[in-house]
């Protein structure tokens, strides 16, 4: 099994491109079901993408990738269309659950894995299932498996969610797009990969209005053919903008759109970090004194879940108290035991995390329990004194490219054995 070597405390310095976002791009391929052919654009090759590849070929679509362009194009292919999603795909990746809306709605009926629980809590697809049904979808769940169906075509509908879920949102938009008649969608997740999404079905034909929390579909769009240039990945942004906070001399994170991540930006300035902020790029300055801070983890525009465990490593540092809340997410602290095996001293009450800094940091062999988890073992090993090993390394497989490649640009010594 790989593993990530790290020797810490070496600055970091240059420039890194940013990827395609892995959460744009999951949803717009489970779209593409509804198309003749797609090209995409500024795709990241990540495992949880080609997971999503597998899943499409599986269903009978023709994939073809250009790993270096980082693009690709999904055709259908002469294949009879199979509208099932098995348990071997959707398990390593509950985005995989996506595919369940387009594919009722273009083939009546499909069958999809239940994605089962993960690292980071329970999990539950009820949103995607309530939203569905309000469609006309006619659900039961057997042997493990979603079976779902809408003999006469899903119609329009309004649909209130009860509380905001990002995948639910998508799932829902892509099946309202080629249902018959309006949706009115509230109470959605507005998340910019949400926006990505919209914005390429509008390009492609359909008609979808968003105002606040509210979305409006126009269904019955029969797509052809489309191209798209996947927007870039916030998360990944902001993980290097936390790496350069930690131990950048001076950094440049390039190819994003500052706008997206102003709430990330706002909140590590007011902790001291040095943040200058371009059209299409931010840069990082050397940042000593870094203050503690309270932060809640919220849908979008808020603070994102997805880059608790990486703040949770700035706030070592800090001088004082910091606390996170992680108020989306049941289980999402699986990184504390190991970042205290490092050192830090953090403490769990309920779902805050109390982090006590500044802490002096030394490396120490740990195991990455999920995505997010393992990018912050990865931060807390660039700045810790001496050697860290990461285990279980294809959780960064799932979402970080090239990890490797752009810390050894910027000076880092990072080795996979
Ligand atoms: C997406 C992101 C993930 C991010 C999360 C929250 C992708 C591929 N993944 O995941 O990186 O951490 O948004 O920003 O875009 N919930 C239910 N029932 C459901 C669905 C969700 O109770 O049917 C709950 C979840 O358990 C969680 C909350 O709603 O507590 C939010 O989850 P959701 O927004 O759906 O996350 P994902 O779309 O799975």
């Amino acid at each position: 099994m790989q593993k990530l070597i790290i020797k810490g405390k070496k600055n970091l310095f240059g420039s890194i491109k940013i990827s395609g976002s892995k959460n744009a791009t999951l949803p717009i391929l489970a779209s593409t079901i509804l198309f003749k052919k797609v090209s995409l654009k500024n795709v990241p090759m990540v495992r949880d993408v080609f997971t999503m590849l597998e899943l499409l070929r599986y269903i009978g679509f023709k994939v073809k990738i250009n790993y270096k362009k980082n693009s690709l194009s999904i055709s259908k292919s002469n294949l009879k269309l199979n509208p099932i999603a098995p348990y071997k795909l959707v398990k390593t990746m509950r985005a995989g659950v996506l595919v369940l809306g387009p594919l009722l709605s273009k083939f009546k009926k499909a069958k999809v894995s239940l994605p089962g629980g993960c690292a980071i809590g329970t999990r539950p697809v009820d949103l995607h299932l309530f939203a569905l049904k309000k469609l006309g979808a006619k659900i039961r769940i057997k042997e493990g498996y979603i079976h779902a169906s809408a003999l006469n075509g899903l119609r329009g509908g309004k649909i209130n969610f009860p509380s905001i879920s990002v995948g639910a949102t998508e799932n829902a938009i892509i099946a309202a797009t080629h249902a018959i008649g309006k949706t009115t969608l509230t109470n959605c997740a507005i998340e910019p990969e949400i926006k990505d999404l919209i914005k390429f079905l509008n390009k492609s034909g359909s008609k979808i209005k968003f105002e606040g929390r509210k979305i409006i579909i126009e269904g019955s769009v029969e797509f052809k053919n489309s191209n798209h240039k996947i927007m870039f990945d916030r998360i990944e942004a902001g993980t290097y903008l936390i790496a350069s906070a930690l131990i950048g001399k001076k950094m440049n994170l390039i190819g994003i759109d500052p706008k997206i991540i102003s709430e990330e930006i706002r909140i590590l300035k007011k902790m001291g970090v040095k943040i200058r902020v371009f059209q299409n790029k931010v840069t990082v300055f050397y940042s000593p004194n870094i203050k503690n801070q309270n932060i809640k983890t919220a849908p979008y525009p808020g603070f994102p879940t997805d880059l608790q465990a990486q703040m949770m490593v700035l706030m070592t540092k800090a001088k004082g108290i910091s606390k996170i809340k992680e108020s989306i997410f049941e289980n999402r602290f699986m990184h504390v035991p190991e970042l205290k095996r490092m050192g830090a001293k953090i403490e769990i009450k309920n779902n805050i995390a109390i982090v006590k800094g500044p802490c002096y940091l030394s490396g120490a062999e740990v195991m990455a329990t999920d995505l997010r988890a393992s990018v912050s073992l990865v931060l807390a090993g660039l700045v810790a004194e001496s050697r860290t090993i990461i285990n279980r390394i294809y959780h960064l497989d799932r979402g970080y490219e090239n990890l490797e490649k752009k810390l050894l640009k910027c000076k880092a010594f990072v080795k996979r054995v």
